[in-house]
């Protein structure tokens, strides 16, 4: 530990919940390992530094408009971060590494989807490791983007959905990871970026586990010539951080506290993901009809053009009566570690799946962009953990999964095939299983980087 002292890590998140968490997972993984971090972070979407005392924060201005910070195009959105943080990031972290009375800052840790950072570490003489947030099967789609668009397959044809993705089985063209955007092109120039930038970094950090997504490691250690560090899954590795944006509402465990043993379904779709009108509809007829307790979480924005409970049918509530819960916002982790959760329906995003497979929650999968959608492919088809809505959302099919992974025989063998996989999740952090010696791998590898 000793060389670790006097060694300063600075880290760097995309400014997404759903990236802010790991990163700062990881950073206090890091701290416990002995060295000392500083982060940078957009003014937009701060954490509160108050939150994590350990850490030193750094705040740029990278001045979006208020038009500029929106997620609604989240491809326009991650592409205007990599060019208006240049300059004001180029600048905080010159101005760390002056900084003769801190400790010598041994690399930079960005994440995969800011690109730019690269060559301002190399314009600094600064190695840069890159942390991938989500999954390594999702990133071996993404590095495989040229190749599907000299194929054929972009822009994806809705009618040839159900047909095979026959270099990369078992997903199927409706699974490619693609996002509804404005402008196409910059969301190819935006995944060739992150797979590039990721290339000629020093390294890539992943929160995923040997056990889980072997084949995809394998692949990826074979394209790839830098060092791959598969260390997590980070939230099991440390104490839950206090990363949320939002503010989480408690009152959901008490209600948990009067349900039976793994009866309620849990909803959440995740920080961004938004449905239309109509689909909030179909969901809310398929909890009501399903006659399960459910606890369902109502984040503001999760209908598009509506910020908040309106378009529920009239007399809802009065119709579930005491069976559902709604919150804007949840503890998710505890949530989803409450013996009375017996099912998680979500968008399948990696914090969210890891974190089901983590407390060996059996999912309903509804997909809704990117990684999201390899994601669910592979809990259903791979993992063979949850089940998917594949047809679009009917309450009809809802309430018919429900069933099937709540009550049926089916639901029972999904438990035990994910109660498998959680015990594997837990043991791989254990002395001398994978993700405990790959974190001792990439300490060593960090120490040994020349700056
Ligand atoms: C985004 C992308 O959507 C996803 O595809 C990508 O893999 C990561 O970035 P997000 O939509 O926020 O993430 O989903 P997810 O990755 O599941 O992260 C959500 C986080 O918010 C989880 O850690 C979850 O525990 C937390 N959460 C969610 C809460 O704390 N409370 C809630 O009510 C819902």
């Amino acid at each position: 530990m000793d060389q670790r002292k006097g060694r300063r890590l600075v880290l760097f998140p995309l400014p997404l919940q759903g990236h802010i968490s790991p990163m700062l997972q990881l950073a206090n993984i890091l701290h416990s390992q002995g060295f000392t971090i500083t982060i940078i972070h957009t003014s937009f979407n701060s954490p509160n530094p108050s939150s994590h005392p350990h850490l030193t924060f750094h705040f740029i201005q990278e001045n979006l408009s208020a038009s500029e910070a929106s997620t609604d195009d989240l491809v326009a959105f991650v592409s205007l971060l990599n060019t208006k943080c240049l300059v004001p990031f180029r600048d905080c972290l010159a101005k760390l590494l002056a900084d003769v009375e801190e400790e010598p800052i041994a690399c930079l840790i960005s994440d995969a989807l800011l690109p730019f950072t690269q060559a301002v570490a190399d314009s600094l003489k600064l190695p840069r490791i890159v942390l991938r947030t989500g999954g390594a099967s999702s990133f071996v789609v993404f590095a495989a983007f040229p190749l599907l668009k000299e194929r054929g397959y972009f822009p994806i044809q809705d009618s040839k959905g159900q047909e095979p993705v026959v270099e990369l089985p078992p997903l199927k063209i409706k699974d490619l990871p693609v996002i509804n955007t404005r402008d196409p092109e910059t969301l190819y120039e935006i995944v060739n970026g992150m797979v590039d930038g990721a290339k000629v970094s020093s390294g890539i950090i992943w929160n995923t586990f040997e056990d889980l997504e072997e084949s995809a490691l394998a692949t990826l250690r074979q394209q790839f010539s830098i060092p791959i560090f598969p260390i997590g899954p980070f939230h099991i590795c440390i104490p839950a951080s206090p990363s949320s944006l939002l503010t989480q509402d408690q009152s959901c465990i008490a209600w948990l506290d009067k349900q039976s043993p793994k009866s309620v379904i849990y909803v959440s779709f995740g920080s961004i993901a938004a449905v239309s009108e109509a689909e909030f509809l179909e969901i809310a007829w398929g909890l009501a009809n399903c006659k399960l307790p459910f606890l369902w979480v109502v984040r503001p924005g999760l209908t598009r053009g509506s910020d908040c409970l309106e378009p529920l049918p009239s007399g809802f509530m009065e119709m579930v009566d005491g069976r559902g819960h709604l919150v804007k916002w949840a503890p998710q982790q505890e949530v989803l570690a409450h013996p009375a959760v017996g099912a998680f329906w979500t968008h399948n995003g990696w914090n969210s799946t890891l974190e089901s497979i983590c407390e060996g929650i059996p999912m309903i999968c509804m997909p809704c962009f990117t990684d999201q959608k390899v994601n669910a492919r592979y809990v259903s088809d791979v993992w063979k953990v949850g089940l998917q809505l594949e047809n679009g959302l009917k309450r009809e099919e809802i309430e018919k999964t429900i069933r099937r992974v709540m009550v049926e025989k089916q639901g029972e063998e999904i438990r035990s095939r994910i109660f498998r996989l959680k015990e594997k999740a837990n043991h791989c952090l254990k002395q001398g299983r994978s993700s405990f010696e790959s974190t001792n791998s990439l300490v060593t590898h960090i120490l040994s980087l020349e700056t």
